[in-house]
């Protein structure tokens, strides 16, 4: 048989196979961007940038916990400006689709950023309205009304694709997805980090300097899964999926579940960049064992009742 097609499109952006980065790791800068770009993924998503500079939390911001990473950044970035230079850099060396993530702290910020990034030639954004801890980011996408503002206003700076980066932690993730799509997005990525906290007992007080955090790694995993789960049943638009793939299985469970393409986060952490490239032979010798000549035939078979 020849070799199974891995190649797929997301919102009319072609990408050589369905990895790519999460959000937050790597994507700051045009040199870690290049060499997230080399190590074989279908497609980048930068750290999230916002209109004004911001920081960060002070140390420390993550911490490790059985099954997982809570990490509490403070959504550091150069702002919009200095951002723009760092991605024209890094589009001249990637050679590959690029969507910038984009956060604010109003619904109409989403559309300004997005405004004054769409002269960039990047692939599309993505819409972080979910951050689990900096106060008012992750209340945008836990409000209808405020998820439904922001994702019109992208849509109305943007003809590109527009991806939408929801929580876990909401009542109804469906709901939330259904809002999107009807607000004009054509994605959604499922899901950011479970808001979280861990307490130092020697100093009795919680151990992250921003108090709390979003959990990421293998704990999010079965959440995430019943994230995409759900969407699928819910939206037409394409889901990604997001949270704990460290292997070719678990992708595959995320494309089973209804995810067309999936994001790898913290493996990277702890498996290094070589993780794309071992995730990608494993689903071959997969696809191929099964006798299935195109990926998108595993995408929401777990539907099939
Ligand atoms: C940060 C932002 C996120 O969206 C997230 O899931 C975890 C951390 C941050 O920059 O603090």
């Amino acid at each position: 048989m020849v070799k199974p097609c891995l190649q797929v499109e997301l919102a009319g952006v072609k990408l050589e196979n369905p990895l790519m980065n999460a959000s937050g790791i790597l994507g700051l800068t045009s040199y870690s961007l290049a060499r997230l770009a080399e190590a074989g993924l279908g497609a980048l998503v930068t750290k999230s940038v916002g209109l004004k500079p911001r920081p960060g939390s002070p140390n420390p911001t993550v911490v490790e916990v059985p099954g997982g990473l809570v990490n509490s950044m403070g959504l550091p970035n150069p702002g919009l400006e200095a951002f723009k230079s760092e991605v024209e850099e890094a589009l001249s060396k990637i050679g590959k689709p690029l969507f910038v993530s984009v956060f604010g702290f109003s619904p109409g910020e989403y559309g300004e950023a997005v405004r004054k990034l769409s002269r960039l030639p990047v692939a599309g954004f993505e819409l972080n309205v979910s951050c689990p801890h900096v106060g008012g980011v992750g209340e945008i996408g836990g409000s209808p009304e405020a998820l439904r503002e922001a994702v019109k206003g992208a849509r109305a700076s943007t003809g590109k694709p527009l991806f939408v980066k929801l929580s876990p932690n909401l009542t109804s993730f469906a709901e939330a997805a259904r809002v999107a799509e009807e607000a004009g997005a054509d994605g959604i990525v499922a899901t950011n980090t479970v808001r979280s906290m861990v307490i130092d007992l020697e100093a009795e007080r919680p151990l992250l300097a921003g108090v709390y955090g979003g959990l990421s790694g293998a704990a999010l995993k079965p959440v995430a899964i019943r994230c995409v789960y759900e969407a699928y049943e819910t939206v037409k638009i394409p889901v990604v999926g997001c949270g704990g793939i460290f292997t070719w299985r678990d992708a595959v469970e995320y494309f089973m579940a209804g995810a067309s393409a999936v994001q790898v986060g913290t493996a990277i952490a702890y498996r290094g960049l070589e993780v794309f490239r071992d995730i990608l032979s494993g689903l071959s010798a997969y696809l191929e064992a099964k006798g299935l000549d195109d990926l998108s035939r595993l995408v929401g078979v777990a539907h099939k009742r």
